[in-house]
């Protein structure tokens, strides 16, 4: 018999590269483990196949609790620098929108919430809408979705909606009547609801899908004045969306049709584009309008304040490798740069502690270390050292390598200057507490939404609604008539029509502890249907 090895390299295979491990040793015999004799007991010291082993049973990490199936793209966004006349300077001193031309390098990552990473992408489900803009100031992560709005406004409920919109825990299947209980008693949900179960909730690809920063946002100018924000991402394919049917249809073939989609467009030179607006308002609380500007599952009515356009991003590379730019990206709500900054809405903050402690659970305490989440167009220089898989050191130039520490007269790292000041905003004052927002109108938008529907949507959501709700218990079938009839009358009697459910079978049900009902919709749950 002739030894494989011995060969040499096969006819037409002499300019290939030779395969190592990772510790650049050439690979003679990639077949065959090393034993004793050819039908042998397997030795220990095999370095080569232990470590190739070895390596393969460490190959996947956690995957993401929730947005574990999701699709990396690269571009660039460009600024518009002014509104008309108006330069956008005046509102934030953020580099990346002050000029008109300037470009800005970008990662986005597109993906759906409640499956594994293996999922169908043709889910009725959120997607999420993840733009990390490399900045000369390091970077800024805007962590969104496709449906402007979220299912609570506290981000101490999150871990509850997660777990009744995943699978149950014993059967392991997404259940109806578990996601209905839940969202029966969290009345903030309607305006979410009414978006996620019509066709907005199956968008028919990455490309012809809206993105929403939906939490609250502050830009601050030079002057330390800061403006609440809100940012919108149109795309300019049009948004486009799927029924139950289409969606069956398309995942009974691939599961994962909105990657390649994405993937094929761009290597065909079809460079997806999104124009990124951003509505502005006073930082106050704004006591003329019916709902509170830091609350999420509102929208901000765009005849008041208009969205206005601040650029346009363009996506022009594939990744090179999943898992190193799909798998390993970490983006987080609190990864602003100067000119940017957290509003007080009461889910950002919670958002913005748990991205970044899940990602060093996720992927390690040295994630920023990654090239996919270093500010590639920004300087680091930390005295941060050591923690698992550390490759760099962080050392600023002309740093005396000894002093990882500050304050230091011999060579450390100095404190930056403010770029202007560091105060900034309104004066704010109360006493420690846990209420709801004062203005929570958990309805009206929700009904709003329904009627700027066309019919063939309304059909599907309240056939959705019915074939779903009708497999939660009857009180929860029951008090989800109730919001739907406190939302809009048609949406109530269709849905109640087709659950056998009329208004009288609700009238007596009482509000839920967890709501506040303003005078006008004391005055509808007096007359509800
Ligand atoms: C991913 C937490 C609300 C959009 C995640 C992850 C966590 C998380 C732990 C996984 C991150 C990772 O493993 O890298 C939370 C909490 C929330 C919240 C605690 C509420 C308090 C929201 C909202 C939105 C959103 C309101 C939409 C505006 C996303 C997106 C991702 C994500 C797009 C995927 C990021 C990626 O592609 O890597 N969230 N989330 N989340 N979340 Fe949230």
């Amino acid at each position: 018999m002739t030894d494989v090895a011995s060969q040499g390299p096969a006819a037409g295979q002499e300019d290939r590269a030779v395969l190592t491990n990772r510790q650049g040793h050439p690979v003679y015999d990639n077949q065959n483990q090393r034993t004793v004799g050819a039908r042998g007991p397997a030795t220990l010291e095999n370095y080569q196949f232990l470590e190739k082993i070895s390596h393969f049973d460490r190959e996947r990490i956690p995957e993401r609790v929730v947005h574990a199936r999701g699709f990396v793209a690269f571009g660039e966004f460009e600024a518009t620098g002014s509104w008309g006349d108006e330069p956008i300077a005046a509102y934030t001193r953020a580099k990346l929108f002050a000029e008109a031309g300037k470009k800005t390098d970008v990662a986005i990552r597109f993906s759906t919430v409640i499956g594994g990473r293996d999922s169908s992408e043709a889910a009725r489900d959120p997607r999420g809408f993840a733009v990390k803009f490399y900045t000369e100031d390091g970077n800024w992560d805007l962590v969104g979705n496709n449906l402007a709005v979220f299912f609570i406004r506290d981000a101490i409920k999150f871990p509850d909606v997660i777990h009744a919109l995943k699978p149950d825990p014993i059967t392991f299947r997404q259940e109806p009547a578990r996601i209905f209980d839940f969202m029966s008693q969290t009345p903030e949900s309607m305006h979410m609801l009414v978006n996620l179960f019509s066709p907005r909730g199956l968008p028919a690809n990455y490309r012809t899908m809206q993105g929403f920063g939906v939490n609250t946002y502050k830009w601050v100018n030079a002057e330390g004045v800061t403006h609440l924000v809100k940012y919108h991402f149109q795309p300019h394919a049009g948004v486009k969306s799927l029924t139950e049917a289409d969606a069956a249809n398309i995942q009974a073939g691939d599961l994962g049709h909105a990657s390649k989609d994405l993937y094929t467009a761009i290597e065909r030179g079809e460079f997806p584009k999104w124009d990124l607006y951003v509505q502005v308002m006073s930082d106050d609380d704004h006591p003329e309008l019916d709902f509170d500007p830091l609350d999420d599952t509102k929208v901000w009515p765009e005849n008041d304040f208009e969205p206005k356009l601040v650029g346009t991003m363009t996506l022009n590379r594939n990744v090179t490798d999943h898992h190193n730019e799909n798998e390993q990206i970490a983006f987080g709500t609190g990864v602003l740069v100067d000119g940017l900054d957290f509003s007080d809405d009461k889910m950002l903050v919670g958002r913005t502690f748990s991205y970044s402690d899940t990602q060093r659970y996720r992927v390690g305490p040295n994630y920023l270390q990654l090239p996919v989440n270093s500010p590639k167009n920004a300087r680091v220089a930390t005295n941060q050292r050591g923690g698992q898989m550390s490759f760099t050191t962080d050392l600023g130039e002309g740093q005396n390598p000894h002093v990882n520490y500050e304050p230091s007269i011999t060579g450390g790292l100095r404190e930056a200057q403010y770029p202007t000041h560091d105060d900034q905003g309104p004066e704010i004052t109360g006493r420690l507490t846990r209420k709801r927002l004062p203005r929570t109108d958990d309805y009206t938008q929700a009904g709003q939404r329904f009627q700027l529907m066309e019919d063939w949507e309304k059909d599907d959501l309240v056939a959705n609604f019915v074939d779903l709700i009708g497999q939660a218990a009857r009180p929860v079938q029951e008090r989800m008539v109730w919001h739907f009839l406190m939302v809009d009358d048609e949406l109530g009697l269709r849905v109640g029509d087709g659950l056998g459910i009329s208004p009288d079978d609700v009238r007596m049900l009482e509000p839920l502890q967890t709501q506040t009902l303003s005078e006008a919709e004391l005055d509808r749950l007096a007359n509800l249907g």
